[in-house]
């Protein structure tokens, strides 16, 4: 059982009371009442927060206020309280977003939380809160946030046998034996966790659905789904199911499940409505179809927009969305067969088609063409599509990165993609300002991925990966944050405001992702993994069962050819500015180099080194970031609670001897292949 009181579980909610003197005389005069302007589970989410916040960190209970007098902290609606109108400038209402807020003191020490709806007073609640946490100075607030994508969303991956495809973090939160688990308490809690970082809808079963989870949408399951909907629905999230395109078959007695089919078309209508009879504000379903195995409308030859639009259809008349992903692709394909590149599938399959779709269908897209590696180009398919509304789709769970026993903080990376001139508009047209809606007038958009948290008492296995949570929240609400930003906030709120603590721990962060790069598969090759769990190196490491590496090594060189003129003509699916910066090896980057091109290991890279000795001193060099990880978090000991300091330590300390497998898998094998000695004449094993 889990320790609510326990710092890990506590993860960035952590609240502790406050030392610090000047902090408390800068808060304190605006902390005696609270005033509701008006009621909704929303709403009492939001007090409830805010009254347990500042009663932890000053031990101060809040007492309930009827009007606005001196010391009161207002939470209303925009029109929700006659009063009130005098404090707050209406025209605000034209500023602010479905899910936007203001916070705004005036001269009676009083404090205005301000939402457009009752979510936004509740982000704004939990921002109020992080500005106390991170010692932000008062006196001179007023201002206006908006989140900047509409859809903020987590995928769970959680198989109602209490597994978790992907978990690195203990089983569900959700299931366990084949049913729920119960804990509301702790979905209570997972709820407070994600609405404070912004997110605002959940899919929180596997997208691959097995037998079981198949009838999460009949009346034997859907009271728990509605209870659940209901926990998450009171922190302003939205709940979603994935659902298996075979229902009708499985679930109905039909004997197909072809789109076009009336009685098909039908079944899924009655099911709508029956799914929204139980659950009035479902968000709508999550679909992986023709995909590693799954059922889709190819078995009846029929295309994926006829597949997501007859689901659109049931859906449309209750609100509903259907949030279609694009992770198709052959995966029995022979990779000798060059003419078959598995980062072409999506775009292939999916560009054709643009038009096509209901206005409520999101096709939602990995930020990668291939699957989450630790480096790979951008998918071309951001921008591609101007009439198809588009989600980004992150991994949060590391399931290629360390797995959560690994130190690999995701937010840079997420950064770059969310960066990346796409020049779908021409120049300075970044992917996010595709998935956030400016460039195409989408009705749907905005960003989701894959979680990491499960049921240990830390949520996310190793303490130190619920940063990746907390960052993709934050950054999903403002991609503009910087990663810096990011995570001094959730340094500070996770550890305290000590400077070294935060000096410390945010460079350890920071630096991770390509630490992590640097003893694992180099230059956006990919994988280099064990097959099927995806854990420790295997640089022949394939998947399936049939011919293939990744990377087609050989004893002259690697890489995969993706360019028009030799290879698989990947890079043709860019604008051409990204068509023309890849296609050629003197303007491609050395990051990406071997995702791109196939090269001799003597190749020289833009560093001035060549591909053999890249290889070599990045491994080296790897190792000993890591063991520096280790000396630094050890140099905190005294700082740090002995929780999470001891599961932290374990954490790096298997990280340090994994980095060494790594690194020593990797420099023998190239070195066995190519003949090429390590210049430095170090010791290859
Ligand atoms: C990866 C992952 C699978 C998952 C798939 C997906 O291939 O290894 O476990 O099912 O992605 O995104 O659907």
């Amino acid at each position: 059982m889990y320790k609510r009181e326990g710092t890990e579980y506590r993860s960035w909610l952590q609240f502790d009371h406050i030392q610090d003197v000047t902090v408390s005389e800068n808060y304190i005069p605006y902390l005696k009442h609270i005033l509701l302007g008006v009621e909704s589970p929303v709403m009492l989410s939001a007090k409830e927060e805010l009254v347990n916040g500042i009663s932890s960190m000053f031990s101060i209970n809040l007492s309930e206020s009827r009007k606005v007098e001196p010391s009161t902290i207002f939470l209303g609606t925009l029109r929700s309280h006659e009063e009130f109108q005098e404090y707050i400038d209406l025209s605000l209402e034209l500023e602010l977003n479905e899910d936007g807020y203001v916070i705004k003191t005036d001269e009676n020490n009083c404090i205005f939380i301000i939402g457009k709806t009752d979510k936004g007073v509740l982000y704004g609640v939990f921002h109020f809160l992080r500005l106390i946490q991170t010692h932000r100075s008062l006196p001179t607030i007023d201002f206006i946030e908006n989140p900047k994508n509409q859809i903020r969303m987590l995928n769970e991956w959680d198989n109602m046998d209490g597994s978790v495809e992907r978990g690195y973090a203990g089983n569900s939160l959700f299931f366990e034996e084949n049913r729920f688990v119960g804990d509301w308490n702790r979905i209570k809690d997972y709820a407070r966790m994600l609405s404070s970082v912004g997110i605002n809808a959940i899919a929180f079963n596997n997208v691959n659905v097995h037998e079981q989870e198949t009838k999460l949408i009949t009346p034997e399951f859907l009271p728990d789904v509605a209870k659940v909907a209901e926990i998450f629905g009171a922190y302003g999230i939205q709940t979603f199911l994935s659902i298996n395109y075979a229902s009708p078959i499985q679930l109905g007695g039909l004997d197909t499940a072809d789109p076009l089919d009336e009685k098909v078309r039908q079944w899924w209508k009655d099911k709508a409505k029956e799914i929204y009879h139980y659950i009035p504000d479902f968000g709508g379903v999550l679909v992986k179809a023709d995909s590693e195995h799954r059922p889709g409308p190819f078995t009846y030859n029929r295309t994926h927009a006829d597949g997501s639009n007859m689901l659109a259809e049931a859906l449309e008349p209750f609100g509903g969305i259907v949030l279609w992903r694009c992770f198709v692709y052959n995966c029995l394909q022979d990779w000798r067969d060059r003419s078959t590149d598995r980062a072409r599938a999506a775009y292939d399959h999916f560009k054709p088609l643009d038009g096509q779709f209901h206005d409520n269908v999101v096709l939602q897209i990995k930020n990668g063409p291939m699957d989450f590696q630790v480096r790979e180009g951008v998918s071309p398919l951001f921008g591609a599509m101007p009439n198809t509304n588009q989600v980004l789709e992150f991994q949060v769970a590391q399931e290629y990165t360390g797995q959560q026993r690994h130190l690999c903080y995701l937010i840079p990376q997420w950064k770059e993609v969310l960066d990346f001139d796409t020049y779908a508009n021409g120049p300075g047209t970044p992917v996010k300002s595709v998935v956030d809606g400016s460039q195409f007038p989408y009705k749907y958009c905005g960003i989701t991925a894959v979680s990491n948290s499960g049921n240990d008492e830390n949520w996310t296995g190793h303490t130190l990966a619920q940063a990746n949570l907390f960052g993709y929240g934050r950054l999903t609400w403002d991609p503009d944050l910087s990663s810096e930003e990011i995570t001094e906030e959730w340094v500070e709120a996770t550890f305290g405001t000590d400077p070294e603590v935060v000096k410390e721990i945010k460079e350890m962060l920071l630096g991770s992702w390509r630490t992590y790069e640097n003893y694992t598969s180099p230059l956006g090759v990919g994988w280099m993994v064990n097959p099927s769990h995806h854990y420790g190196p295997n640089v022949d490491g394939y998947e399936y069962d049939v011919w293939g590496t990744y990377h087609f090594a050989d004893w002259k060189g690697i890489g995969v050819d993706r360019t028009i003129a030799t290879g698989t003509g990947f890079t043709g699916q860019y604008f051409q500015e990204n068509t023309d910066l890849y296609e050629n090896l003197d303007t491609c980057p050395d990051e990406l180099l071997l995702f791109f091109h196939h090269v001799p290991y003597t190749h020289q890279l833009k560093s001035g080194k060549t591909v053999i000795q890249h290889i070599y001193d990045t491994h080296f060099e790897g190792v000993e970031q890591v063991e520096k990880l280790k000396e630094r978090w050890v140099a905190l000991e005294s700082k740090i609670d002995s929780d999470r300091f001891k599961s932290v330590l374990e954490r790096l300390e298997h990280q340090v001897e994994h980095s060494k497998e790594w690194r020593d898998i990797i420099n023998t094998y190239f070195y066995r292949k190519s003949g090429i000695p390590d210049e430095q004449n170090r010791r290859i094993y």
